[in-house]
């Protein structure tokens, strides 16, 4: 398996993902996407509303306040429960979560197998932002699970559409975290994306069990759909000492990444909880109730850390990224296979102009082709596409597929429809 090493310094090279506010010496647990990551993060995000959203008829989309009034928070159970066992190491005061036993050991290696840890205390991940120009300024929280947005405005969501139970409600956006030990590059960052779903069905043990089953497969098959390898995906189902406070039920699916085993999205059963203590029902024509809430939550950026891994391979000194086409940030480059052919450069550039308008290409017309080619590989563009002396007699331009290598001609005028039949 890849090193961590080598995925962050690709994605620093090749401008996926930069460390925030590098200039000023970074910023702990802040992360910034420079053009690459940008493309891939969008891919994902899209793919995930189209199979959420788009494709189905029981779900619609909301995009609420990253701030809210601050009594949500104590309501949903968050300013008391969302909180991290941490301990102290009296010898140099740095703080680690009480549970990362690995990391725990670890440190102690630092003090030559010395440790001396504090009691266990806990510690809220809730980040404060202080609002308004007088004093005393009004204290408020930055949100901590993008999911609240969607509770508060279950009655205007109802009211407003045409959904009934069972519908979901589907959410894309940023959280914070106040995390004590942000690390492994973006795993766990102090400013993150969800992507989730909230579907609201009856209050019934049997409904809850089929549709978290249902949606624990689906979330699956999305991953797998997009390419991670089966064999480092699983579920795993979390212990009573260890579910959230909103949760009846909740299971992980891991991602085996260089640093173990690792969740990038939860499935939870959260009964009435949150609804309840919001004091919120449905209600329609014939019924008032409490419904109960099964839940998707994913990372975006643990999604995209967790591909540019899965899709890293090497083969001699040449590194390709296996990116399915639809998450890869270009869908093709174009080259001229001389830079200093003026019929070779003109008739590539409108060979790009085609592609231009419907897809991400890029255009390349630097050193030699097997360079560029192998530039195109490392950033997981699908298919290069050379405009060569043959494209001046016949209009077919060769295309190479970046993980069998192969080449085929294709005629200009079929280019575009070659390229959305690949990409699907
Ligand atoms: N609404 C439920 C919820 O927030 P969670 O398991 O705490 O559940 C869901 O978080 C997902 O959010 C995680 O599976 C992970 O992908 C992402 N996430 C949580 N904390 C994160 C962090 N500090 N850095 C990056 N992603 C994080």
């Amino acid at each position: 398996m890849v090193s961590m090493e080598k995925i962050t310094s690709l994605a620093k090279r090749r401008g996926f993902i930069f460390p925030g506010s590098e200039i000023y010496g970074g910023f702990g647990g802040f992360w910034d996407y420079g053009p690459l990551g940008t493309e891939l993060k969008n891919n994902i995000k899209r793919e995930w509303w189209k199979n959420m959203v788009y494709d189905r008829e029981d779900v619609v989309g909301v995009d609420t306040a990253i701030i809210m009034n601050p009594k949500v928070w104590d309501v949903s159970g968050h300013l008391k429960a969302l909180v991290d066992p941490l301990v102290e190491c009296k010898i140099c005061h740095k703080r680690f979560r009480a549970d990362k036993k690995e990391i725990l050991e670890k440190h102690g290696e630092e003090h030559d197998g010395q440790t001396d840890w504090t009691q266990t205390k806990t510690f809220n991940l809730m980040t404060e932002v202080l609002l308004g120009t007088s004093e005393p300024k009004e204290k408020a929280y930055l949100r901590g699970e993008i999911t609240q947005g969607v509770f508060v405005n279950f009655s205007n969501i109802v009211n407003s559409t045409r959904v009934k139970i069972p519908f979901g409600v589907a959410q894309i956006g940023k959280a914070f975290r106040n995390e004590i030990t942000p690390g492994n590059f973006t795993f766990r960052s102090r400013e993150f994306e969800q992507m989730e779903l909230e579907y609201f069905i009856k209050q019934e043990e049997g409904e809850a069990e089929k549709q978290f089953n249902f949606w624990k497969a689906e979330r699956m098959s999305w991953y797998v759909s997009l390419g991670i390898a089966k064999d480092n995906l699983r579920f795993r189902e979390h212990q009573d000492n260890e579910r959230a406070h909103y949760a009846k039920a909740a299971v992980d699916i891991e991602y085996q990444a260089p640093f173990g085993w690792s969740e990038f999205e939860g499935i939870h059963n959260r009964g009435d909880y949150d609804l309840k203590n919001h004091k919120l029902t449905y209600k329609d024509e014939n019924q008032e109730f409490i419904p109960w809430v099964i839940e998707t939550s994913g990372g975006v950026d643990r999604t995209a850390l967790f591909f540019l891994i899965d899709s890293y391979f090497e083969d001699g000194d040449r590194v390709i990224l296996k990116l399915n086409p639809k998450l890869a940030p270009y869908k093709a480059a174009v080259f001229p296979l001389l830079a200093n052919k003026e019929e070779l450069v003109g008739k590539a550039k409108d060979v790009y102009k085609i592609l231009k308008g419907k897809f991400h290409v890029a255009w390349d017309d630097r050193g030699n082709i097997g360079k560029r080619s192998f530039a195109q590989d490392e950033i997981g563009t699908p298919y290069c596409i050379t405009v060569d002396f043959k494209t001046l007699e016949d209009d077919t331009v060769t295309v190479r597929d970046r993980d069998s290598a192969k080449q085929e001609r294709v005629s200009v005028d079929k280019i575009e429809e070659y390229l959305q039949n690949k990409i699907g």
